[in-house]
């Protein structure tokens, strides 16, 4: 039995975790597995009903749960409030007390989807990437910081430890793939990135089946639109990382279907990338496929459900193929679908 903590949060965020909850007892079923779902408030529906975006209840749901799926969080009513009292601030603080130190992107391109990204389909056909981003250190949190009228200043720091976990997680998802490391930095102008290609190499002694190579940033950036079929996991940095994971995010199409993981040694967060969506929210018309990706993410990575996992990622295909789409991926001649059917055709192929 596993126990899933279901933060749905705001706008679309509800509608989109209802999906995959439903896609996730049906494969449950299928295999045996009993999942107990608890849930919890965050974000803007937090702060309407306890004047914070995340309680101490909610953070205990989510200790005593084994992973937390979350749907997003924010929205035009609660964007003028106090930095610390908005929903993302919620995201910030959770994602520090569940000790969430790799984020992971996957940039998988569907093959009847390729008419969707600005990329030539030849370009784009068979790219399946993998993005882990250190998601706790670096520039982002570097200390000394700040500005005055004079000057603006922040401080890029790794230490051993940090690169380390990073580096593991890295070969270790390489290993269950396809056996290759690009490690990203900017070795060629910054120390930090000399330290930090320093241990990756020596963290990767423990994994000679696994290829390593390194690339500076800036080329990484054009190789991921120029050939991003010769990627299989990239390693790399927090701002890196922020970066690099939206530029391959792009190359495969639509927002609505791109699903996220972030990982700490003991506990593990999925959500899709897109954010709570005010403009469609409460219209019935969200694409559920990122939040269903989300979920095979999640029995993957969490609970060895590989099989589980696959069968859900063939199905999003399959239904995909045959020409059914929601409204933000739609072209004239395919056939437009709800998110409550769209979630319901997935589960028919199953
Ligand atoms: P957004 O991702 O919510 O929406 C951008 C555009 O993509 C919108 O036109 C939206 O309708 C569309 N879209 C997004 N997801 C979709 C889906 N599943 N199906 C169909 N269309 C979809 O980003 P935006 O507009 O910049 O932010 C809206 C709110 O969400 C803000 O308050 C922002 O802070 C928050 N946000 C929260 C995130 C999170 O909870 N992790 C991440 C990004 C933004
Ligand atoms: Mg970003």
């Amino acid at each position: 039995m596993y126990r899933i903590a279901l933060l749905p949060g705001d706008g679309i965020g509800p509608e989109v975790v209802n999906a995959a909850v439903k896609v996730l007892k049906i494969a449950g079923e299928k295999f045996n597995t009993e999942f107990e779902f608890k849930t919890a408030l965050i974000g803007g529906s937090s702060y309407d009903k306890f004047k914070t975006p995340l309680t101490d209840e909610t953070l205990d749901v989510c200790y005593s749960s084994d992973v937390v799926f979350l749907g997003a969080v924010g929205g035009p009513d609660w964007e003028n409030l106090e930095h610390h009292l908005k929903p993302e601030a919620a995201l910030l603080k959770l994602r520090k007390a569940l000790g969430l130190f790799a984020n992971l992107r996957p940039a998988r391109v569907y093959n009847s989807m390729l008419e969707n990204s600005s990329l030539k389909a030849d370009v784009l056909k068979g790219t399946d990437v993998l993005i882990l981003r250190e998601l706790t250190g670096g520039i982002y949190f570097g200390e000394p910081r700040g500005y005055d009228d004079e000057k603006g200043f922040n401080t890029m720091i790794y230490t051993k430890e940090e690169v380390e976990r990073i580096a593991r997680k890295a070969f270790e998802f390489a290993r269950q793939r396809n056996k290759r490391v690009a490690s990203v930095d900017k070795a060629n102008v910054l120390e930090v990135s000399q330290f930090w290609r320093k241990v990756v190499v020596e963290v990767r002694k423990d994994y000679p089946d696994v290829q390593l190579n390194h690339m500076y940033v800036d080329n990484a950036a054009m190789q991921i639109v120029r050939d991003p079929k010769q990627f299989d996991v990239i390693l790399t940095s927090n701002l890196f990382g922020d970066i690099l994971s939206d530029i391959a995010a792009m190359i495969t199409g639509s927002l609505g279907m791109l699903p996220s993981a972030s990982l700490g040694t003991k506990y593990a967060l999925y959500e899709p990338v897109h954010g709570s969506a005010p403009d469609i929210a409460g219209k019935g018309i969200a694409n559920p496929i990122a939040a269903i990706s989300s979920a095979a993410m999640m029995l993957k990575y969490s609970f060895q459900m590989d099989k589980a996992s696959e069968i859900i990622e063939n199905s999003i295909e399959n239904v995909l193929s045959k020409g059914y789409r929601t409204k933000d991926i739609f072209k004239e001649g395919d056939k437009l679908v709800t998110t409550e059917e769209m979630t319901n055709l997935i589960i028919e192929e199953f």
